[in-house]
């Protein structure tokens, strides 16, 4: 069986915060399982996610050559089989990091468009929403959120196998037991990881 290789990006300003901690939960899943690992922490790399001239796509140039930090993250999603992005919901959306990485590294000719070459085949959103799952259905944000990132972003890329898993309700809203709420959010993305790492 050859090696299956799984990035995992996430974003959080906090390495104490529970997203870190959900993130060190679906790292040990994947090491268990024996997934190869790329880990990429947005913030402690300090990563740049203002979309400057240098990575602006040219729509004549496909084989444009973007800044280093972008090819070398692009080289790094094209090789993996499976990407899984972590990260806390906010304003309905990706904190503005993680959208900068998309719009810089997810980019023409690397990820979609022109000859790109790209072994991915699966996406996992895994967004932890301070709201509870009955208030996101009050207003359909979850079909919103999916519409942007499973069809939007990883559809456009031309992969269909990508799916949004929002964990609700992380600000413990009416909560009795919390360390078992915590227990159940983090278990819910350990079984996530764990079925993507079965499908590929
Ligand atoms: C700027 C900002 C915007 C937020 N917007 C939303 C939102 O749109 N929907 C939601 O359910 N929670 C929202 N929240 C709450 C976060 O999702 C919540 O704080 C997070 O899931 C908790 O995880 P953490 O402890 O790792 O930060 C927002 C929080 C911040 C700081």
């Amino acid at each position: 069986m050859s090696e299956k290789i799984i990035q995992v990006t996430w974003a959080h300003p906090r390495s104490d915060s529970l997203t870190a901690a959900i993130v060190s939960d679906i790292v040990d899943e994947l090491e268990d399982l024996g997934a190869s690992l790329d880990l990429i922490d947005l913030y402690r790399e300090g990563f740049d996610g203002t979309l400057g001239t240098a990575d602006e796509p040219d729509w004549d140039e496909p084989a444009k050559q973007y800044t280093q930090e972008v090819m070398e993250h692009a080289v790094r999603t094209m090789i993996a089989d499976a990407v899984v992005l972590v990260f806390p919901v906010w304003w309905f959306s990706l904190p503005g990091i993680m959208k900068g990485y998309i719009d810089r590294v997810w980019n023409y000719g690397l990820l979609y468009g022109g000859s790109h070459e790209s072994r991915l085949k699966a996406v996992r959103w895994i967004g932890l929403a301070g709201l509870t799952r009955t208030s996101f259905r009050k207003r359909d944000y979850d079909v919103m959120m999916s519409r942007q990132l499973d069809v939007g972003i990883a559809g456009f890329c031309g992969i269909e196998n990508s799916r949004l898993d929002l964990l609700y309700n992380t600000l413990a809203d009416e909560v009795e037991d919390l360390p078992m709420h915590y227990r159940e959010l983090r278990g819910q993305a350990r079984t996530i990881v764990r079925q993507l790492f079965e499908e590929l």
